[in-house]
């Protein structure tokens, strides 16, 4: 830890130049040393104060502090608040280090207030998440706040980029015989980008209920938006737009990979702690700020493809069109200490809806449901449909630790995946890379 510490202090003081990617190296080392300071320290607090929840995949269904998240989540608004002077302040420098003549003309106060909005907006989720850790709020209530959190950043992406023009790719400009690049969404890429900010912190909420996967998921994302990032970086010129955005995306992560990474230690299988939904609140939108203040707010979703199809698959329980249980977590069976898939069971008072009946068999055709009849043969079970029993339909009943493991090796798979389709198949599709002309067009 002594070493950890030193090596934070060593990049982030050993930096006169006020290295923005150095430093964030640092605070990243810092706050993952201060995670897993606090966490034991502070997990017996959390229960005293009635803040804990039952381990139910584990026998007797011990209790573990729940709401933990807040501790990193707090540090991070901490090291991010220390941060700003290695975002910032090098632009009062010329190159060799002298001040410049006239800074505050130069100072990009443009790049500040996004920053700025985009920490607000953390803010807001980090007491979302808290109130509802606390009182358990309804779906229906809590589910448009985030994109109320999100309208400052949302203004300040207007005020100061207001690219709203989505790429056409070539073959089909061909087609439509239109001669334009982009096709502009106007304030539907608003909307597009409110719900982005909706989807990305619910959307980690949803994957969850076995050991690290809440943590897991944010972590294999933070690590592939990172990659997206030194891909842009490593190739483009210093100083470009694009190297810019990035350069600030990147620096947002590394911090937030440290504080996630000192979470999983103790949320990992058996999880010491439960980082409660303030956690899922906040680090969906950690990426839902740097997809939108990044300019990469179509990128973005890329990598939230486990997330997105967890949602398509939720989503007849998750619009009732068959019963949703308060829990969908996979079934712990002591017998065999596996984890196997969770039920929904429909009666005489609850029976399954007519429109079901015909989509349930096909899905079962496909495994992509696993459903229990009775003699008459009507459906008396079917599984939860979240991503979690799908993995265990299609791989068999797993330990929880090697069910989490796998399902973020299939995040990361999927996500270098799209990301290796991005930069070589799409700048091919549309003629040139979208977001470096995008950027240069509204910047040069
Ligand atoms: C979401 C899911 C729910 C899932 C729950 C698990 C939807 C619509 N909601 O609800 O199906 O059961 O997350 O987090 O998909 N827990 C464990 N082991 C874990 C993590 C959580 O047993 O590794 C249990 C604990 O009892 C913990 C509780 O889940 O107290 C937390 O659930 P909560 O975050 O409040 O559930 P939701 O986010 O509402
Ligand atoms: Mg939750």
């Amino acid at each position: 830890m002594l070493l950890l510490v030193l090596s934070a202090f060593v990049a982030i003081l050993y930096n006169d130049q006020f290295q923005p990617f150095q430093a964030a190296v640092g605070f990243s080392l810092l706050g993952y040393t201060f995670t897993t300071y606090m966490i034991p320290r502070v997990s017996t607090a959390f229960i005293k104060r009635g803040l804990f929840g039952r381990d139910m995949s584990k026998i007797g269904k011990p209790i573990c502090p729940e709401t933990i998240g807040v501790i990193p989540a707090i540090c991070y608004m901490f090291l991010m608040i220390l941060f700003i002077p290695f975002m910032y302040v090098r632009y009062y420098y010329h190159g060799d280090g002298s001040s410049l003549s006239e800074p505050a003309s130069l100072f990009p106060n443009g790049k500040l207030s996004s920053f700025l909005s985009g920490m607000l907006c953390l803010q807001s989720m980090i007491l979302l998440g808290l109130m509802d850790d606390l009182f358990d709020i309804r779906w229906r209530h809590k589910f448009f706040l985030p994109a109320i959190a999100a309208i400052p950043l949302l203004v300040i992406y207007y005020v100061d980029f207001g690219v709203t023009s989505v790429l056409i790719p070539s073959f089909l400009k061909r087609c439509l015989n239109v001669t334009s690049n982009s096709f502009d969404l106007g304030v539907f890429y608003y909307f597009y980008m409110a719900a982005v900010a909706i989807f990305c912190p619910n959307s980690v909420n949803i994957l969850a209920g076995i050991n690290g996967l809440e943590v897991g998921q944010t972590v294999v994302i933070a690590v592939l938006l990172i990659l997206n990032d030194l891909c842009y970086m490593l190739m483009g010129d210093l100083g470009s737009p694009a190297y810019s955005v990035h350069l600030y995306s990147s620096c947002m992560l590394i911090p937030f990979l440290g504080i996630s990474l000192g979470l999983l230690k103790f949320n990992w299988f058996p999880a010491r702690v439960f980082v409660g939904d303030t956690w899922c609140y906040f680090s969906g939108m950690v990426f839902a700020v740097v997809g939108i203040s990044g300019h990469f707010a179509k990128t973005l979703l890329l990598f939230f493809v486990p997330q997105i199809l967890n949602f398509i698959y939720s989503s007849p329980q998750l619009f009732h069109l068959v019963p949703c249980p308060r829990h969908r977590l996979p079934h712990f069976d002591a017998k065999d200490g596996l984890m196997h898939n969770s039920w929904t069971e429909y009666d005489r008072d609850h029976p399954i809806k007519k429109v079901m009946v015909p989509i349930f068999s096909a899905f079962e055709k496909i495994r992509l449901i696993k459903l229990v009849r009775n003699s008459n043969g009507t459906i008396i079970k079917s599984s939860n449909m979240t991503l979690i029993n799908l993995v265990i339909i299609w791989f068999g009943p797993k330990r929880e630790d090697h069910l989490c493991a796998l399902i973020m090796a299939l995040q990361f798979l999927t996500g270098l995946f799209m990301l290796i389709l991005r930069h070589t198949v799409a700048p091919m599709l549309f003629g040139f890379d979208n977001s470096w002309n995008m950027l240069e067009r509204r910047w040069n």
